[in-house]
């Protein structure tokens, strides 16, 4: 089959198209035929394998799956000799080892709604399941800021805080107003024009970039900060923000929070429930080519992608 495949960590180009051995599904996982695989930011640090701290995941010298990208969307080819649930020819969402390529093993994947193509439904499983942990609980009424609203948590943040009654602004930059208002902000700051003013119940920082003291400024007195990513951590271990929330933790009378999203089952099935009834519905910018990983990569890391962008092999 044909792959992405890296060799070594490092920059976008690292990756080749190569024809390789399809994968074997265990017992426990199915060999699904790619149609779709979403990238996301943590695409980029799988193949720079930076910061350091996540080759301890991925290996430590190089990648031991040399094949990258984790969201799919595609059919089941093949089941392991455990797997009940599904049967050749289902159509599937979610998580996959190496979804660059036509066809990857996947353990995490639920059943695709039939109102989503391949395109949408693979740009799903990452950036909604963040985007789902980061909002839950969020109550009708309530004042909900979310900034990097345009970009691939951001797009289902605004859709999921919407969608739970709260009113919502959204902070972008000028090319991704108008994709922000048509997810339902009813306020959308253009933060190379405007300051953040305002008191929120909950301050979503996707972005990162701007001081602790800024981004408590706009909470309420019982509010809370999610602090789900920043590029700017270093080299090393890249949570240099997520330290900085731990330490001021016990002096803030508001909650922080600062989460790391794992994709499980559950929360796929509850996306795609919301999903399926047209609650939410991924913001599919572009489509990429397989052998266009590299620039796919690059067109995200510029800031380009209004919401999410898929490779089709
Ligand atoms: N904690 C977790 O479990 C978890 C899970 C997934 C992702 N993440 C992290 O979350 C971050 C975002 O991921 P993503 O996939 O949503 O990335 P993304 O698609 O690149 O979105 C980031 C958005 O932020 C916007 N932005 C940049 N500078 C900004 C600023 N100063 N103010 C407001 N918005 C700004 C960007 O475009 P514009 O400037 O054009 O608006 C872009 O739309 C990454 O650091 C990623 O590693 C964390």
């Amino acid at each position: 089959m044909k792959a992405m495949v890296q060799d070594s960590y490092g920059p976008p180009d690292v990756l080749e198209l190569r024809d390789i051995d399809r994968p074997e599904p265990a017992p426990d996982e199915v060999l699904v035929r790619v149609h779709a695989a979403g990238v996301d930011q943590g695409t980029w640090h799988q193949v720079s394998g930076l910061p350091y701290l996540v080759r301890l995941v991925f290996g430590p010298r190089h990648p031991r799956v040399p094949v990258p990208g984790l969201d799919v969307s595609g059919v089941v080819e093949e089941v392991g000799a455990r797997v009940t649930e599904f049967r050749p020819g289902d159509e599937v969402f979610g998580i996959g080892k190496g979804t660059f390529a036509e066809y990857t093993t996947a353990k995490t994947v639920v059943r695709k709604p039939a109102n989503l193509t391949h395109e949408q439904a693979g740009a799903v499983a990452v950036s909604a399941c963040t985007a789902l942990a980061v909002t839950r609980g969020v109550e009708a009424g309530r004042r909900v800021l979310v900034i990097g609203a345009g970009g691939g948590v951001g797009s289902y943040a605004v859709q999921l805080a919407t969608a739970a009654g709260a009113s919502v602004t959204g902070v972008c930059g000028p090319s991704k107003v108008d994709l922000v208002r048509s997810l339902g902000a009813v306020e959308v700051v253009d933060y190379t024009r405007e300051p953040l003013t305002g008191q929120y119940d909950l301050v979503v920082d996707i972005a990162g970039g701007r001081p602790f003291p800024v981004l408590r400024r706009l909470l309420t007195p019982r509010g809370t900060l999610v602090l789900v990513g920043s590029e700017e951590g270093g080299h090393w271990l890249g949570m240099g923000r997520q330290f900085g929330a731990l330490i001021r933790r016990p002096f803030w009378t508001q909650r922080l929070r600062a989460p790391i999203s794992i994709v499980r089952r559950a929360a796929l099935d509850e996306l795609s429930a919301l999903l399926a009834d047209g609650t939410i519905t991924p913001a599919v910018d572009r489509t990429f080519a397989l052998g266009d990983v590299p620039a796919a990569i690059t067109y995200l890391r510029d800031g380009h992608a209004r919401g999410k962008i898929v490779v089709t092999p």
